[in-house]
């Protein structure tokens, strides 16, 4: 029942029924969330950055007798990067607890085991059946964040206008959409590496030099995700001081992700977060008439950037974990050698 799938041929059909899939597991684990739409889902699940690889496996049930296609039980993919193996299950809710997700994980983790990677992580959101799930199968817990959801109906614009400008004498911000201007690039790249945050999971890795910019800015356009920047610009040295970058994907337009915010270590204590990350919210407002949410993901122990987020009104929402394991002691445990 289950079978490698490629989105890149798959017909509309087969994308229509996953897109159907994923907004009732969405329903059911996280009813807050909004529903996904078509608009560049095959793309979304298709593009990867030079040198990554992403393998799908389907399950579906048998075809109606008139030939209308079964459901679409199960989904799982496995992107291959460094030297790990980035997991993604989804079982339709309407088939759970019927060993379809442990079968998902053993055809996937036997595929990245046979690849030649060592281990496997996936992201876990916290209050779901994928923590037990994960558990059983001797995952560990590896990374916590805290996803905070902003409530754009709820913000108060004149007080967030007063704090976008409340940026220190020597600055000054830059909305860039579509990603940064070319000719600011490097020094880009170079805000991004000098502050390459401890708090940042391994599961979503930042980008640090130039050209990895570069293609990591192309990768998300193809996947229908639009980036929007702003940068703090230090007047004296021309060097990106700060930087905050949210992207709106194609896939749920009304609900935007909060990237990375960084402020570089010598252009802290000047305001520059709170300024960078209020002038975006001002911006996206103009940019998306759609948008009604944004959501962020931050270590707990940032208290720091949890603070600015909760003075613009972020409110957290859920745990959101990486939870890894050792590749041959899956496969051991769900493809016993007989
Ligand atoms: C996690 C998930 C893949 C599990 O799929 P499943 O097919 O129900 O899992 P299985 O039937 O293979 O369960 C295997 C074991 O996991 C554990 N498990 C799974 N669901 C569980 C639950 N709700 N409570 C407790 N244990 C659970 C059990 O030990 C189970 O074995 P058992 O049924 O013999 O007791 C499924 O719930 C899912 O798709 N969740 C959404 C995942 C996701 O990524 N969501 C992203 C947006 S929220």
């Amino acid at each position: 029942m289950v079978r490698e799938w490629d989105p890149r041929n798959a017909s509309s059909a087969e994308i229509a029924s996953l897109l159907d899939t994923l907004n009732a597991v969405l329903a059911a684990d996280l009813p807050q969330d909004p529903p996904w739409r078509e608009s560049s889902l095959r793309e979304y699940l298709s593009e990867v950055m030079p040198g990554e690889r992403r393998i799908s496996w389907i399950a579906q049930a048998e075809p109606a007798e008139d030939g209308t296609p079964g459901l679409l039980l199960g989904h799982v993919n496995v992107l291959l990067l460094g030297g790990i193996g980035v997991l993604e299950v989804l079982v339709h809710p309407a088939a759970r607890r019927t060993g379809l997700g442990r079968e998902l994980v053993r055809v996937s983790a036997r595929r990245v085991w046979d690849e030649g990677f060592q281990s496997i992580g996936v992201e876990v959101v916290g209050d779901t059946p994928a923590v037990a799930f994960y558990e059983s199968l001797g995952f560990a817990r590896e990374y916590v964040e805290t996803r905070s959801v902003l409530d754009l109906n709820a913000v108060d614009w004149p007080a967030l206008a007063e704090m976008a400008t409340g940026v220190g004498a020597g600055y000054h911000l830059e909305f860039c959409p579509g990603g940064p201007p070319d000719e600011l690039i490097e020094a880009y790249a170079r805000a991004k590496a000098e502050v390459r945050d401890v708090d940042d999971g391994e599961l979503r890795p930042s980008s640090y030099d130039p050209e990895r910019l570069r293609d990591s800015l192309t990768t998300l356009h193809r996947r229908g995700m639009k980036p929007y920047i702003v940068l703090a610009l230090h007047e004296q040295t021309g060097e990106v001081a700060g930087l905050t970058e949210v992207v709106v994907p194609a896939q749920h337009p009304t609900r935007a992700d909060q990237y990375d915010t960084i402020v570089v270590r010598d252009h802290r204590g000047y305001g520059i977060d709170r300024a960078i990350k209020a002038r975006m919210l001002l911006e996206l407002r103009s940019a998306e008439p759609e948008l009604v949410e944004v959501q962020t993901w931050n270590a707990q122990a940032n208290e720091a950037m949890l603070k600015v987020n909760a003075e613009l009104g972020y409110r957290p929402d859920r745990e959101w974990c990486e939870y890894g394991v050792d590749v041959a002691e899956l496969v051991h445990r769900l493809d016993p050698p007989r």
